[in-house]
């Protein structure tokens, strides 16, 4: 059987990524400081699939605490990175507590990784590296250039991975996801923002009458309805991508994790009106700083290497976003 380590296991996406994982027969070990997390989400994704998770509360800012998760736990094959702080708004404020997280983190955990002889690394990655593409939709070999500090971070740690795959053999797999949005279908984990940033978490606070109304960041893009355009994909299909991942390690590989089908803010408020059946009201503002008008992903690559495409619509993913919210209208909290 696997064994896969994942660094950031109790987030959102980590896990999704657990979930799958088990249902795959993998073994999972997960390290978390539940910093922006909970452990709840951890006992509900095994409740669902009933199988066990190996838990260990410990921070990759203390390479003593990866050590000892490694130490107990031998024959680990392979690690999948989720572990950083990812709040944009919050990296252009706090730039130090980003880089000296997300970097050395990422170090500590290579480093650890070089003692113990573990060879294969996945990296939660983000088409936020492209930054301000100039042609959509973005393919892995477009340019990068991210437009915050959060962003920088995504860049530098897929830059140092790269370099130790090749000083060391390490296999690389980034992973650059586009918008991660819905939740698994049982309702019973989900995205569970303090505050959202994120439109779809936000649309869901609305539409459940936490929030008074979605601020609309710009209808005045080059878009059909001058609202931002985004590459939705379901969480759900985005785990699968990594089980897809551990399964074809090799040297360096880059693939964008998208459907390749755009949608703007005001065809997701819609879609969520009409889904959820309740009213979404929502205000146009001004732009945000740092948005581009669109964003789509080009996702042959992945398709083609790892026999990985999207499954899941936009209905599905509205559908799910909606369970995960009405049935938990404090998150894990309650
Ligand atoms: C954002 C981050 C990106 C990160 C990604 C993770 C920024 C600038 N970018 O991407 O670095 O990797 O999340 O998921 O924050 N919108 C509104 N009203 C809202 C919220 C969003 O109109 O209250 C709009 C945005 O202008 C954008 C779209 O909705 O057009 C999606 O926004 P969001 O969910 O924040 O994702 P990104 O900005 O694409």
């Amino acid at each position: 059987m696997k064994k896969v380590l994942v660094t950031g296991g109790a987030g959102y996406i980590g896990s999704h990524a657990c979930l799958v994982l088990l249902e795959n027969n993998v073994e999972v070990v997960v390290l978390d400081n539940l910093c922006n997390s909970s452990l709840e989400s951890i006992k509900r994704v095994e409740k669902i699939t009933g199988k066990n998770i190996s838990f260990y509360n410990a921070d990759l800012m203390k390479p003593e605490d990866i050590e000892e998760v490694l130490q107990k736990e031998k024959n680990i094959e392979t690690v999948i990175h989720f572990a950083a702080l990812k709040a944009v708004g919050e990296s252009v404020a706090e730039p130090l507590k980003y880089y000296e997280n997300n970097i050395s983190g990422t170090i500590n955990l290579l480093n650890a990784m070089e003692q113990h002889k573990i060879q294969n690394i996945v990296f939660s990655s983000s088409a936020t590296v492209y930054g301000n593409a100039k042609t959509v939709p973005v393919d892995e070999t477009a340019p990068t250039g991210p437009t915050n500090p959060y962003g920088q971070t995504k860049l530098m740690m897929e830059q140092i991975l790269t370099d130790c795959s090749k000083a060391k053999n390490l296999n690389v797999t980034l992973l650059r996801y586009f918008n991660p949005a819905g939740a698994h279908n049982s309702g019973l984990i989900g995205e569970d923002p303090e505050y959202p940033n994120n439109l779809l978490p936000f649309v869901q606070q609305v539409a459940a009458g936490i929030r008074p109304k979605v601020m609309v960041f710009g209808d005045d893009y080059e878009t059909p309805d001058g609202s931002g355009v985004r590459d939705y994909i379901h969480v759900m299909d985005l785990a699968e991508a990594h089980y897809a991942a551990i399964l074809k390690m090799s040297e360096v590989k880059i693939y964008n994790v998208g459907t390749g089908v755009g949608y703007s803010v005001l065809e997701m408020i819609e879609a969520f009106k009409r889904i959820s059946k309740q009213d979404v009201p929502y205000e146009v503002g001004p732009r945000r700083e740092g948005d581009v008008g669109i964003l789509t992903a080009e996702a042959k690559l992945i398709k083609e290497e790892l026999g990985w495409s999207a499954k899941r619509d936009l209905d599905e993913m509205i559908q799910d976003s909606w369970r995960w919210q009405s049935q938990n209208p404090k998150g894990f909290r309650a």
